[in-house]
């Protein structure tokens, strides 16, 4: 047994993945092998669920029987939508809600008394809490706004009938596709913080609600899903000030603080998942002839490349752009994290049913540097 401590599980390996490879050194990613811009170009995200859940890219028939299964199950129990609209009126934090949200799901599981090693089930499961994650976050932001949910439309895709559950009208063709490349794009990213504590959960063999309720706390952390979010604060709390977004940046440089959406465990360079956000972002913004959001990521980004920042490894990750884009659509800053969880849940899944598939419950070490042998004082003689 080694006694070597890696702080924060830095480059361990913990287990084998068929699902998704990140070569952060170059910069690549893929799900099953397959490049993420050819995904997030050309398959929809019920195409990439299938491919993490099931192992292979569909075909037309599978991706429409799958695509029909996902949606019939999208509606949710009248009474989780109430509590859902308690928590709004409770002020509750979207990602803290979602979690609450979630975990009271199972109440309502039709399967909830299936042996956890039946891993069909954990995955029928999964579809469900996927189907319903949109339905609960849409359901919540409309009773902020003093509205009532709006039911699922079976006929629109994962990513139109989100849009159109928040927004009560349908979404055009540009938007759903933008939010479906954002689903696509936040599906699945190896062992991060958020998966590993899924797959710790499901390594016990609790349920699949418990594993995605974990992972939604894990990813709400500004160290991870929180992030997203986090850049659009910047990017707002820069417009609404007189300074420009470079003299923002070397102030919070000076101040010692993170620049949110920079850095990352595994990437080095830039992360690919930014480049393509960055291009839709360009687009959407030279259509709309609103460059700002554009404009002061791109400076941001200049500045720090000329520090040196870039060559340090410290370059732009997938949540420097997303929220920009997600603003675009006309989505609340703070259900950007939600959102991330909402496409994520799909990988929390695939991996808590890989890792399933040969369990061996995660337990590792820690080095115990507290006393090893204190006299005990009865508590009224302390
Ligand atoms: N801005 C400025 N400096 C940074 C940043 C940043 N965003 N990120 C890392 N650094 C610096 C650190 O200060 C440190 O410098 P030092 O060695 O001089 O002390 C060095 O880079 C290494 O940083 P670590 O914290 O050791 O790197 P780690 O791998 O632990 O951190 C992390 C990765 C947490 C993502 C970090 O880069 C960060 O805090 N970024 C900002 C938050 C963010 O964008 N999170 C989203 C990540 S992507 C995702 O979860 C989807």
């Amino acid at each position: 047994m080694s006694d070597e401590l890696k702080r924060g599980l830095e480059g361990v390996l913990v287990a084998e993945s068929d699902l998704s490879y990140v070569d952060g050194e170059v910069g690549k990613l893929v799900y099953r092998g397959y490049d993420i811009e050819d995904l997030a170009r050309g398959a929809s995200y019920e195409e990439v669920l299938y491919l993490l859940w099931r192992g292979s890219l569909p075909t037309r028939e599978e991706l429409d029987a799958f695509t029909a299964d996902l949606a019939a199950e999208r509606a949710v129990d009248d009474d989780a939508l109430d509590a859902v609209r308690t928590l709004a009126d409770a002020g509750e934090r979207p990602m803290a809600a979602l979690r609450t949200a979630v975990s009271m799901l199972s109440a309502y599981e039709p399967e909830s008394d299936a042996d956890p090693e039946d891993l069909d089930a954990t995955l029928r499961q999964g579809r469900r809490i996927t189907a319903k994650i949109p339905t609960l976050l849409a359901a919540f932001e409309r009773a902020r706004q003093g509205e009532d949910p709006v039911a699922p439309d079976p006929d629109l895709s994962h990513a139109a009938n989100f849009l159109y559950m928040l927004t009560g009208t349908e979404p055009d063709d540009v938007s759903a596709e933008t939010f479906d490349m954002a689903l696509t794009l936040h599906a699945d990213h190896g062992l991060n913080a958020s998966t590993f504590t899924a797959i710790v959960i499901g390594s016990t063999m609790a349920d699949v609600y418990s594993g995605v309720t974990g992972g939604i706390g894990a990813l709400s952390g500004p160290l991870h899903g929180g992030a997203n979010q986090d850049v659009m604060e910047v990017l707002q709390e820069v417009d609404a000030s007189d300074k420009d977004p470079v003299q923002w940046v070397k102030d919070a440089r000076e101040e010692g603080r993170r620049i949110p959406g920079f850095g990352h465990r595994v990437y080095k360079v830039k992360d690919p998942r930014a480049k393509i956000l960055e291009e839709k972002l360009r687009d959407l913004s030279e259509s709309s002839g609103d460059t700002k959001w554009l404009d002061y990521t791109t400076a941001i980004e200049e500045y720090l490349t000329e520090q040196g920042l870039l060559d340090k490894g410290i370059a732009p990750n997938v949540d420097f752009y997303s929220g920009s884009v997600y603003d675009s659509l006309g989505i609340p800053v703070d259900m950007y994290t939600p959102i991330f969880a909402m496409s994520r849940a799909g990988g929390w899944i695939a991996h808590m049913v890989e890792y399933q598939e040969d369990n061996r419950l995660i337990r590792p070490r820690a080095r115990y540097t507290g006393p090893k042998a204190s006299e005990f004082v009865p508590v009224d003689e302390r």
